[in-house]
C-alpha cells in the first residue's frame, strides 16, 4: 500500500493549468521569442522538464503571462539566459570595431570586461562614434543584424557645405544610387542647417557616409544615436553597462515585430 495520491492523467493537467489562463501566449512561443530556439526545441525543453512557470514544472499546452508569471529554465530566469551577457559602448571615435587588430589599436573588445568572450553586434568605422551592442548571444546578435528584422539605427551626421536642400533631403528619404545598389528609404530630418539626422534598417558599408556624399555633403563628424529602442545619451564616450531587463525585453519584441521586413 502508497499513500501517495495518483497523479491526474496528462491531457486533465493541461486542461487545468489551460483553463487556468485561458489568455496567457503558449508558453513554448515565450520561450521561442525570448531565443531560446524554435517552438520545436522550446517543447522539447518543456517535456524535458526543464521549464517551470512560478516554480513548478510546466508541462506541454501551459500558457503563460509573460508580463506577470515567472518563467525558468534549468533554474535560470528567461529574461537572461545563463552565461549570456548584453552591453551597450558608446564607442569613441578612433576606436576599431574588431577582435583583434595586427597594428595593436584599441579595439572595441578592449573597452568591456574580457570574459565572457563577447563580439559586436555589427560595426561601426574606424571615425564614427556612438552606439554599439556587444554581446555573446549569438542568436539574438543574429537577429538584430539582419537587416529583414529590420531594427533601425539612427544616426546624426554633421555634413560638409551647410546647409542641404530640400531636394537633396528627399533624395536621401527616397534612396540614392551607390555602387552597390540603391538605398532603401529612409527618414531624414535636418535639426539645424549641415546637421542630419538619418534613420536606416540596412547595414550597407559606410552607408551613412556614402549617402551624404552621393549628395555632394559629405560626411564630417557621425555618431551613431539609436539602435531600436536602445539609446543612452548619458553614457561617455569609451563608457559601458549592461542593458537593463527592460531593453533587453524591448530588443527581444523589436526582432520579433519588425519580422518579414523585405
Ligand atoms: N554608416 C557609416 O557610414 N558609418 C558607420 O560607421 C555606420 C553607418
Amino acid at each position: 500500500m502508497t499513500d501517495r495520491t495518483p497523479e491526474p492523467p496528462l491531457w486533465e493537467q493541461m486542461a487545468q493549468q489551460s483553463a487556468e489562463l485561458p489568455q496567457g501566449e503558449r508558453l513554448q512561443k515565450v520561450l521561442a521569442a525570448v531565443g531560446f530556439g524554435s517552438r520545436r526545441t522550446c517543447e522539447d525543453l518543456i517535456t524535458q522538464e526543464r521549464v517551470t512557470v512560478n516554480g513548478e514544472t510546466a508541462i506541454l499546452g501551459r500558457r503563460v503571462d509573460a508580463e506577470n508569471d515567472l518563467v525558468e529554465v534549468d533554474g535560470a530566469p528567461i529574461g537572461v539566459k545563463p552565461g549570456l551577457v548584453y552591453y551597450v559602448l558608446n564607442k569613441p571615435q578612433g576606436v576599431i570595431t574588431t577582435s583583434s587588430d595586427t597594428h595593436d589599436r584599441t579595439t572595441v573588445l578592449d573597452l568591456v570586461p574580457n570574459e565572457p568572450r563577447v563580439f559586436s553586434i555589427g560595426r561601426l568605422d574606424l571615425e564614427t562614434e556612438g552606439l554599439l551592442l556587444i554581446t555573446n548571444d549569438g542568436e539574438l546578435a543574429n537577429r538584430i543584424a539582419h537587416p529583414s528584422h529590420g531594427v533601425d539605427k539612427e544616426y546624426l551626421a554633421e555634413v560638409d557645405g551647410g546647409e542641404v536642400s530640400a531636394g537633396k533631403l528627399r533624395s536621401l528619404r527616397d534612396g540614392v544610387e551607390l555602387d552597390d545598389g540603391v538605398t532603401a528609404p529612409a527618414k531624414v530630418s535636418q535639426p539645424s542647417p549641415g546637421i542630419l539626422k538619418i534613420t536606416i534598417h540596412e547595414g550597407k558599408n559606410r552607408q551613412v557616409r556614402r549617402m551624404c556624399e552621393a549628395i555632394g555633403h559629405p560626411v564630417t563628424r557621425l555618431v551613431r544615436t539609436r539602435i531600436g529602442p536602445m539609446q543612452d545619451r548619458s553614457l561617455e564616450p569609451g563608457a559601458w553597462r549592461e542593458w537593463t531587463n527592460d531593453e533587453r525585453n524591448a530588443m527581444v519584441e523589436a526582432v520579433a515585430t519588425t519580422r518579414g521586413r523585405p
